[in-house]
């Protein structure tokens, strides 16, 4: 019996029993899912299930918005039904650093089969265009199989393995275009290999349960397997084959999967895809090319599509919420009275951070800062942290702006730190080919700490006044708050 934080057909269900799945038939391949991915997103609208697919009725269909609402978010961690957004996030809290202290007891399980070697192919009965990969935003390059894709990649001197979610494109029927930024892992991985003069060994699974998806599109530390903590999500190991080419292990309830080589030196053009920043950006450039070897699939397999755009998208809203409790987890390991933490969602979960804090001594706020843009969670393609005192909600944009308006001083709060990693898909970039780098703007919105025990105080009306007043009139004057 599978589990559907592994088994996308497992958890399908689950989302049509919650009413969080619309089968939409018949949408054509060529923009029309990418064009109704989009609006349903910046709709909120339910997870997307295109199936006969005008080509492709014969098998194969494409999924989408599969994580774009609470609810759906919360069935894949197994948090129960209900939740509001408020809701998710406090349960959220300290969950990411928990499920990483768990992760060696839930290491992957090799199985000898699973349903993911339903149909092998190999050599010249391997066909790419086969399997429905949408041109998704009108200016792509590219039909693109892989957008909420893992792809499996091994360090060759740790033996460590990584699952990266790296976008995918099709060349050929049997190679496949890869575009990792340089800070990711799978990237370190294929570098190391062609520092050697040898080929990397790759592999990729294009559909799989939203754990899988999920834990490989986390900012972990390196070393990290991504699959050990989608199973301590789930509280049971993965079950995973080990491939017959590379032998890098594959999840066995995958619905299509690849494996093969990237040879060194081995590169085409790639791009451009309409990125999460909301731009083109990036654009054409010779990236790596994988040659395949091998595909596994269970037969009419589901891919498991996740589009970004300009926000929000597919998959902004979870990436804020999940993520920002991750950068949450990590600033608490590295420094004292962390309250909270939020990546806006339309700062596409990067660009906009915001920390509150109880500040303890001089330059509290400044660590804090320096640390949220530079570590996993801020750092890969960060722009601006705020740091603000904890009596601002750090989700609220409007109590954000009221303390940088109100406890800034421009000339002395604002600090840079120049040359800090970003990725060729900064719109900001001149020259998409390098070098990837740019600054990062520490805005400290704290009462400044030697003040803090006569600034001016804040004219608001005491809780307690505020409740009984409520109690009296808000019905009467019609507040919802
Ligand atoms: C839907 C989706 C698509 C993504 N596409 C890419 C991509 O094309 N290339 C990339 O390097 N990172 C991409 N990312 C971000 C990485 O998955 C993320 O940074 C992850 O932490 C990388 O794992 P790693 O640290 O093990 O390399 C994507 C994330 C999501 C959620």
């Amino acid at each position: 019996m599978g589990h559907p934080g592994f088994d996308l057909r497992l958890w399908l269900a689950e989302l049509r029993r919650l009413g969080e799945l619309e089968e939409v038939s018949g949408a054509d391949l060529e923009y029309e899912i990418g064009a109704i991915t989009d609006l349903n997103a910046k709709n909120r609208g339910r997870a997307l299930l295109f199936d006969r697919i005008p080509g492709y009725e014969h098998g194969g269909s494409v999924l989408s918005c599969s994580l774009s609402r609470p609810a759906r978010v919360a069935s894949a961690l197994g948090l129960p039904e209900g939740l509001d957004v408020h809701e998710l996030v406090e349960r959220l809290r300290g969950l990411p650093s928990r499920w990483q202290a768990a992760a060696p007891g839930f290491r992957p399980r090799v199985v000898e089969t699973g349903p993911v070697r339903n149909q092998v192919l190999s050599g010249s009965q391997i066909d790419l265009r086969a399997y429905p990969a949408p041109l998704w935003h009108e200016n792509d390059g590219a039909r693109y199989l892989g957008t909420g894709g893992t792809v499996i990649t091994r360090d060759p001197e740790t033996q460590d393995v990584n699952y990266g979610t790296y976008r995918v494109s099709v060349r050929d029927e049997r190679s496949l275009g890869v575009f990792i930024e340089p800070i990711n892992h799978g990237g370190i991985h294929l570098g190391k290999y062609h520092e050697r003069g040898e080929r990397a060994p790759i592999a990729a699974s294009f559909g799989h349960g939203p754990l899988v998806h999920l834990a490989s599109s986390m900012p972990l530390p390196y070393g990290v397997d991504e699959l050990s903590v989608a199973g301590a999500i789930a509280g049971t190991p993965v079950d995973v084959i080990e491939g017959e080419v590379t032998g890098l292990p594959i999840p066995a309830a995958s619905e299509l999967a690849i494996e093969g080589w990237v040879e060194p030196g081995d590169e085409d053009w790639e791009g451009p895809f309409g990125e999460f920043t909301g731009y083109f950006a990036g654009g054409r450039e010779r990236r790596p090319v994988i040659r395949v070897e091998r595909v596994y699939s269970r037969g009419n397999p589901i891919i498991y599509g996740s589009l970004p755009g300009k926000p929000p998208f597919d998959h902004s809203f979870w990436r804020a919420a999940l993520e920002s409790s991750l950068l949450l987890d990590e600033l608490r390991a590295l420094v004292p009275d962390v309250s909270a933490a939020w990546k806006y969602e339309t700062g596409s979960a990067n660009f906009f951070n915001v920390v509150s804090i109880k500040q303890r001594y001089a330059g509290h706020a400044q660590q804090v800062g320096a640390a949220a843009a530079l570590i996993a969670g801020g750092v890969s393609m960060g722009r601006y942290v705020v740091v603000v005192d904890d009596d601002i909600d750090v989700t609220n944009i409007d109590e954000v702006i009221w303390a940088i308006s109100t406890r800034t001083d421009p000339a002395h709060s604002i600090q840079i730190i120049r040359d800090t990693p970003t990725n060729p898909l900064d719109p900001m970039l001149a020259d998409p080919s390098g070098p990837w780098v740019s600054s990062r703007a520490i805005i400290n919105a704290c009462r400044p700490y030697h003040r803090l025990s006569d600034f001016a105080p804040v004219v608001e009306v005491s809780d307690d006044l505020a409740r009984r007043v409520r109690d009296r009139w808000g019905a009467r004057l019609g507040w919802t708050k």
